[in-house]
């Protein structure tokens, strides 16, 4: 099955080889692309793309015209917490009126609320509710992601979490990578017993998840209150044991030495960012680790965006997820991001593009197939609506310029 895209107005977010696996500093400023271009998918990859005059005599068995349209890669967000049960807007409310984040959270609010509702849910009506977020996000642009258990907390809920999110990988379209982030906080049973949670975390979900498949990396929060770089160190071990590779939530409120640890432990990504300190970036540069900040959660918490101008300055590379949650961020919309990330973080549309793209894609595992327009990589693409160039995304934030998505080829 051959798919010819003709007239494409820009063809963007192109990578010749995909050897290339991230963008770092100066490299993630340049967003390559293509004037009045064609595209050609076989089955559900990329074949080949180029100047529209330089196209050859093929046969294809359908064609779509992009005058007007920019086609670029399907976003990938690599933070998301998108298997929940229910919605936390009384606690926004109460935020509105006064309380802190922190306060709420104190009052049996915040991520032991979402536990609390996601223990009664079916594991059927946590998988209903996701698709519905699935193909929400879909329609904006997002073609893979990241998915954390973490509001589950007890041996059963954290494998609920965990087995809906491997029936949302058998039956998605959408690529899908799975986080245990069953260290996400304290559950009540436990007050007072962390290290028997983790015990619990590490002694009995670990073997079950190894045994299911059901998580290909691990995650704990790390923050004062909430789990200490000793806590990380323990969880990171176990998860090694079991070929859990780290992405861990680090630095969302003060800087405790998460970042020191996430290095040491190879992690992935180490995402949040919002406090930083000259030694936290310094350190990054001497690791593959890929920083990731979550403009939503600052805008939704009003709570500072990551320094990321700052260490793209400093030659580092930069992802962008949305961090999709009931708590801190009920919003899984990849150009919000972007918008948030050009008008609050300094990024330029090229840069943060490229965050949500390339970047995202390496903090998900998957840069080898996804997050650029390269011959052999998935044939995961967004066509635009008729817009005048790739900035108004960003620019016209709020809104969706898709016109359609293409994941697989199809
Ligand atoms: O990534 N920071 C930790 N966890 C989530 C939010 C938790 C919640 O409020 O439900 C986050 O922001
Ligand atoms: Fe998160």
């Amino acid at each position: 099955m051959k798919t010819l895209i003709k007239n494409i107005k820009q063809l963007t977010g192109i990578q010749e080889s995909n050897s290339k696996l991230k963008l770092s500093g100066k490299e993630m400023g340049i967003l390559n692309t293509l004037d009045n271009a064609f595209l050609v998918i076989e089955n559900d990859t990329i074949h080949s793309f180029g100047k529209m005059e330089e196209i050859l005599e093929i046969t294809v068995d359908k064609t779509i015209d992009a005058a007007g349209k920019i086609v670029m890669p399907t976003w990938c967000d690599s933070h998301t917490h998108l298997v929940f049960a229910g919605t936390r807007e009384t606690e926004f409310v109460d935020r509105i009126n006064g309380l802190t984040y922190e306060e709420v959270a104190a009052r049996g609010g915040g991520i032991i609320n979402s536990a609390k509702r996601l223990q009664h849910a079916t594991e059927e009506e946590l998988y209903q509710e996701a698709w519905t977020r699935l193909n929400e996000i879909k329609s904006m642009g997002t073609g893979a992601l990241e998915i954390k258990s973490g509001y589950g907390l007890s041996f059963d809920a954290e494998l609920k979490i965990l087995r809906v999110i491997k029936r949302l990988k058998a039956e998605s379209d959408l690529t899908i990578k799975a986080t245990f982030l069953g260290a996400h906080a304290v559950p009540p049973e436990f007050k007072g017993n962390k290290d028997d949670y983790l015990d619990m975390l590490i002694n009995e979900v670990l073997p079950v998840i190894h045994e299911e498949k059901l998580a290909d990396y691990i995650d704990i929060f790390c923050e004062t209150n909430y789990f200490t770089v000793a806590d990380a160190e323990r969880i990171m071990e176990a998860g090694a044991k079991y070929n859990l590779i780290p992405k861990i939530h680090v630095n969302q409120f003060t800087s405790i030495g998460g970042i020191q640890a996430g290095i040491k432990h190879k992690a992935l990504s180490l995402d949040h960012l919002e406090i930083m300190t000259d030694k936290d970036i310094a350190d990054l540069h001497n690791s593959d680790t890929m920083p990731t900040a979550l403009p939503s959660c600052s805008f939704f918490l009003k709570i500072p965006y990551a320094p990321v101008r700052k260490m793209i300055d400093q030659g580092l590379a930069i992802a962008l997820a949305t961090d999709y949650n009931p708590g801190s961020t009920p919003s899984g919309k990849i150009p919000f991001v972007i918008s948030l990330a050009c008008i609050y973080q300094g990024l330029t549309p090229e840069e943060a593009i490229n965050a949500v793209t390339m970047n995202s894609a390496y903090a998900m595992g998957i840069s080898d197939s996804h997050g650029s327009i390269t011959v052999g990589k998935k044939a995961n693409l967004i066509i635009t609506k008729e817009i005048s160039s790739y900035n108004f995304i960003p620019y016209s934030f709020g809104g969706n310029h898709i016109d359609q998505v293409i994941l697989g080829g199809k």
